[in-house]
């Protein structure tokens, strides 16, 4: 196809399209996701060091852990993502004063004084459900509209206001909104959660830092993205015990003080570097991965034939000439295997020798990335929550599109194993978990260009 990389001239068909837009000076905002792709040359090997970023999914409850801080909070290792923009704009809303420096972000909350959370910020950014908690628990009332759906399906919160309701909270469900109010103190209370939901954990774990008394979080998440949010509150004064087990206890303190932190590094990322070099072939080194939280899925790249070595400074992994199958992945909550991991390791399994199986049990619509594998020449039999794949010797390139932010990905590690060219459309997925996932991956040799 003629494309030339990094720097060079492109030759692309895709570039005259670019040329005139930029002509019309109208390429922005929405306009840009609409149009820009990602041009992947497969059959590279990559080689070399691969950064691995902080966890978005740990940053963003860290973010609204802030509000309950009366001072100022400094957060390191926040990941430059669309979610985190529209976290700080919450805060600002809120009243906190935000400033950011690179991957440094500083929130000084004395001044938090406004409950309502904007509609457009809740669309924008599903997860901001988590600042109910802290919203609530600072100010006494909370206002927000409901999260609604998103792309992988329903996304329920009966299990957050189940929680906030044991601590005493009232929350009142009027016209797609929900205010809630605390009436002073919130009290602690037990609370068994019939599913260990992240999202109700972080929720139920920020109210109680400031409520009265014990608060025991039975069935409790157990991700280390939990385990990071008590660091953090613990660092400003809260009492945690149990935090990564099922059984979370805190002990209600009066104020929380600012601290500074790091956010721990991102294993959804570290998932996909590390798959993507098992689809590609070669050998990478995720920079600053922690092998501790990929421990359901490395025994499982060993079982396809990868080597994984395991260094102070991050994982090594050397792929095979081929792939074996992975055999049966069940995606479950921590410590079984992620479901959003499940779609980059079926896109390395599609080109495995044999087969493997994957069962999603945490999200309805988890296979949508399956059709779009499917166009790269994937076989892959969905039967309602089961995906069976068998695995072909070579995929080929394709013009597919992100249909979710880590089905996107997966598209991306397929690429980098596939034969010639593919173009991958609807960035907008992608760029909600990656900073620049061309950026990473053209670092260790991959033929990766966003036009
Ligand atoms: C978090 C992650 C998301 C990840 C998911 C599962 C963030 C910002 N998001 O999402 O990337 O895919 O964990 O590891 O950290 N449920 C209920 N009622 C509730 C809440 C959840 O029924 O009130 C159900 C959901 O429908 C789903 C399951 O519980 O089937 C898991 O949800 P949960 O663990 O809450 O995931 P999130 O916190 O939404």
């Amino acid at each position: 196809m003629g494309i030339r990389w990094m720097g060079q001239a492109l030759s692309s068909p895709f570039f005259p399209v670019c040329h005139k837009m930029a002509a019309k000076g109208d390429v922005c905002g929405s306009e840009v996701f609409s149009v820009q792709r990602l041009m992947i040359e497969g059959g590279t090997p990559l080689r070399g060091e691969i950064p691995v970023h902080g966890a978005k999914n740990s940053a963003l409850p860290l973010l609204a852990a802030a509000v309950l801080c009366q001072g100022e909070t400094v957060l390191h290792g926040c990941p430059q993502l669309s979610d985190v923009a529209a976290a700080c704009r919450i805060l600002t809303e809120l009243g906190c004063r935000v400033r950011r420096e690179g991957h440094s972000i500083f929130v000084d909350a004395s001044s938090v004084s406004n409950p309502w959370v904007p509609d457009d910020l809740m669309r924008e950014m599903r997860s901001s459900v988590v600042f109910l908690g802290s919203v609530a628990a600072r100010l006494g009332e909370a206002s927000l509209c409901f999260p609604g759906g998103c792309e992988l399906g329903a996304r329920p919160i009966d299990l957050h206001l189940f929680g906030l309701r044991a601590l005493g909270m009232e929350i009142e469900e009027r016209d797609r909104h929900i205010y809630a109010r605390t009436g002073g103190r919130l009290t602690g209370a037990r609370i068994r959660l019939r599913f260990p939901s992240v999202g109700a954990t972080e929720n139920i774990l920020l109210a109680a830092t400031l409520a009265q008394g014990e608060t025991i979080l039975e069935n409790a998440a157990m991700e280390p993205e939990i385990v990071d949010l008590a660091g953090f509150l613990t660092a400003c004064g809260a009492r945690i015990r149990g935090a990564g087990t099922d059984t979370i206890v805190v002990e209600g303190v009066d104020r929380l003080h600012g601290c500074e932190y790091t956010v721990m590094p991102d294993r959804i990322e570290a998932a996909t570097w590390l798959c993507g070099c098992a689809a590609a072939g070669g050998e990478i080194l995720a920079l600053g991965a922690r092998a501790d939280c990929l421990q359901s899925l490395l025994p499982l790249l060993e079982r396809m034939g990868c080597r994984i070595r395991v260094m102070p400074e991050g994982v090594l992994l050397a792929a095979p000439a081929r792939l074996a199958g992975c055999g049966q992945v069940v995606t479950s909550p921590y410590p079984g295997f992620p479901t959003d991991m499940q779609a980059v390791l079926m896109a390395a399994a599609a080109t495995a020798e044999g087969e493997s199986r994957f069962t999603e049990t945490i999200f309805e619509n988890r296979f949508r990335h399956v059709a779009q594998l499917e166009k790269m020449g994937a076989r892959i039999q969905v039967d309602g929550m089961e995906a069976r794949v068998e695995g072909v010797p070579l995929l080929h390139g394709a013009e597919v599109e992100a249909t979710d932010l880590r089905g996107g990905a997966a598209l991306a590690v397929a690429a980098l194993g596939a034969l010639g060219v593919t173009q991958i459309t609807q960035l907008r997925h992608i760029d909600r978990g990656y900073e620049s996932l061309e950026r990473d991956f053209s670092a260790v040799g991959a033929k990766i260009v966003r036009i």
